[in-house]
């Protein structure tokens, strides 16, 4: 049975922080940003946006060019959530105008959960091989300011159609995955910033990957060299370098590798970690930026959400797939946004909404199809701005 991603695109905000500011800032050497941690911008999440209008910002223009009767399911996934109880997949399928017979959850388990919903939306396609499901991985990863985690941050969202005779990639049936209990990563309800043990994190995680490989080859049989291109969780885009490193232990073959993955990371590197949407925003860039034709080759994934939970899957990029890529678009929302000023970095960072559910208004920043306009007796309001996007 074939099934697996039919269309993919990507949103993030008109703002962004350079990292040669940061670095400025916090009395840095420029080049451990860019270089030893492989970042060169991060976005910045205005005050009237959030998972919400990045999800459907990231799905509107995907959802243009289908059928959305066939939509059976909307699966949101995220660890920025805006409510403990209602999936905030909900106010996204009234934006989008999704059918009213369309199932919708939230998936949570830190960036894995992407990968999850995926899966899910896969088994709820093969049940019905003429529906279609809509996965939306969004987040915003924020530290502590001055901690080591800051140069990481980002936000964004990927919107993936998933559907039988996929257009895009269609997985294999091999997948390998691991969990266990650690705290490498994680925000207890009552913060806003995530804590983190930064190389505790990056060394648990370069082991769930070994062990992810390891299963996964002993399942397909095949080796690091039967897969065209590696696509990985990017907090940063360096651990590219050092995930590749675990699999190809020769010098040349890692170096090969490594020129190899350049167009998966451009994306990656100015949006910055976009937590569940990670992942898919590096194959979303090695979509629209490689220059040899992908058709036929095998694409190995790699998921890791803290905590932890970790996948490797594989999938084969489909004949005439790059007829359905959204790189214009994707091109020109990186290349229009808006480059922050430090102070203006702070006034985001601090923007918070009151506490208590009182009526609030948010100031006009977005330049989305989508907008966070305020809260009103405990409630979120969205709605639609006069902004194109497409
Ligand atoms: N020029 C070039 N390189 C330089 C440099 C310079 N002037 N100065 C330093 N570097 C290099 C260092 O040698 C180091 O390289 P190696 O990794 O090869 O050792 C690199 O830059 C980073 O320097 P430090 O290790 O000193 O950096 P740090 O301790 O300040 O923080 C970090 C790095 C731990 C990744 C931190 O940014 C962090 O905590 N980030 C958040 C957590 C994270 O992203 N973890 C990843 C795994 S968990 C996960 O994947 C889930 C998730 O999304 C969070």
């Amino acid at each position: 049975m074939s099934i697996g991603i039919d269309l993919i695109s990507f949103y993030t905000p008109a703002f962004f922080f350079s990292l040669d500011d940061l670095a400025k800032q916090r009395v840095v050497e420029a080049k451990k940003y860019t270089v030893g941690i492989g970042q060169k911008e991060m976005s910045i999440l205005p005050p009237d946006e959030d998972v919400v209008t990045m999800g459907a910002n990231a799905a509107y223009s995907l959802l243009e060019k289908v059928d959305k009767s066939r939509i059976k399911a909307l699966i949101f996934a995220t660890e920025s959530s805006v409510d403990q109880s209602k999936s905030a997949g909900l106010f996204i399928h009234k934006l989008l105008d999704l059918p009213r017979h369309c199932r919708v959850i939230e998936m949570k388990q830190a960036c894995y959960s992407g990968t999850f919903s995926l899966r899910a939306a896969m088994g709820l396609v093969s049940l019905d091989q003429e529906s279609q499901a809509l996965v939306i991985t969004a987040d915003v990863a924020r530290y502590e300011l001055h901690s080591a985690g800051e140069a990481t941050q980002g936000c964004g969202a990927v919107a993936l159609l998933v559907s039988s005779q996929p257009r895009l990639l269609q997985i294999d049936s091999e997948s390998a995955y691991i969990s266990e209990d650690v705290m490498d990563f994680w925000r207890p309800n009552y913060r806003s910033t995530a804590i983190v043990d930064g190389k505790y994190s990056t060394r648990v995680y370069l082991q769930a990957l070994n062990e992810c490989w390891q299963k996964y080859a002993e399942l397909s049989k095949r080796l690091p060299e039967n897969i065209h291109h590696f696509c990985f969780h990017l907090p940063f885009t360096r651990m590219a370098e050092k995930a590749l490193k675990q699999l190809f232990r020769c010098k040349e073959d890692f170096q090969s590798r490594l020129r190899k993955m350049r167009p998966g990371l451009l994306y990656n590197e100015t949006v910055g970690n976009s937590y569940t949407a990670s992942l898919y925003l590096n194959l979303c860039s090695l979509l629209d930026f490689s220059e040899h034709n992908l058709a036929g080759q095998r694409i190995g994934l790699f998921s890791y959400g803290s905590g932890f939970v970790a996948e490797f899957f594989s999938g084969i990029i489909q004949n005439g797939y790059s007829q359905h890529l959204f790189n214009e678009l994707h091109t020109r929302l990186l290349a229009n946004r808006k480059r922050l000023s430090y102070a203006e970095y702070l006034e985001f960072y601090h923007y918070a909404l009151p506490e208590n559910g009182k009526t609030s208004h948010n100031p006009c920043f977005t330049q989305g199809r989508f907008r966070f306009a305020g809260v009103n007796a405990h409630k979120r309001l969205y709605e639609q701005t006069q902004h194109k996007m497409s």
